[in-house]
């Protein structure tokens, strides 16, 4: 049988680090271009685990037979009282990009500072005929760079300079990022939970 999983997700970004992360245990990585008639649901919760939860369950509703995941994630800095929280893909607006979001995140932080500490937060929701069945959290200690460095990855990843090293996450590459990120985590956690129901 072919082992198949949906990422509840439209963000390529995101798709592309599971898809490394989680490649080796299915078949078949889809996200939800393989669900084109599903409507985003609100993400109402206040917390991460609260939001994965609702993206698993809408992507459920439709594929009930379907293993799925979806994962609600974040940054939280100190200095701003935890912002931007379970607000990062918003946090200039409406209309933000990871763009006018990076650029926010450091006019806030200006004359702030360092160590600017931040972590990463990252809860994946697994849901499987219309329920959720599991959840894991990972989180990645860190700290805000003044300036944004390396191309690599997405969102905030240009200015988080992750604990026990001296470059962001968009220089290091994608094999270290996974390795020790917030969703890293969390799916390693999802991994052990596969083996066991195996
Ligand atoms: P979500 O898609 O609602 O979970 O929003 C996640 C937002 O948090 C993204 O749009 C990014 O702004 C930020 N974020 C989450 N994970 C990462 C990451 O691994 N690197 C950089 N930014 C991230």
């Amino acid at each position: 049988m072919v082992k198949r999983l949906i990422v509840a997700t439209h963000n390529a970004h995101k798709t592309g680090e599971i898809q490394a992360i989680l490649g080796d245990f299915f078949d078949l990585i889809e996200d939800l271009t393989s669900i084109p008639d599903l409507k985003p649901p609100v993400e109402d919760a206040d917390t991460f685990a609260g939001n994965s939860a609702i993206k698993a369950l809408a992507a459920s509703m439709e594929r009930p037979d379907a293993l799925i995941i979806a994962d609600d994630s974040g940054l939280e800095v100190d200095a701003l009282g935890g912002a931007p929280g379970i607000y990062s893909s918003r946090f200039s607006g409406e209309t933000a990009t990871d763009a006018s979001n990076r650029e926010k995140l450091l006019a806030d932080l200006a004359g702030i500072p360092a160590p600017r500490t931040a972590r990463f937060r990252c809860v994946v929701s697994v849901a499987q005929g219309n329920k959720v069945i599991a959840s894991f959290d990972g989180k990645v200690e860190g700290e805000i760079a003044d300036s944004m460095t390396g191309d690599g990855g997405f969102g905030y990843d240009p200015l988080f300079i992750p604990e026990g090293h001296d470059r962001s996450f968009g220089e290091l590459s994608e094999e270290i990022k996974n390795g020790m990120s917030h969703r890293g985590r969390a799916l390693e956690q999802f991994k052990k939970w596969l083996q066991g129901r195996s």
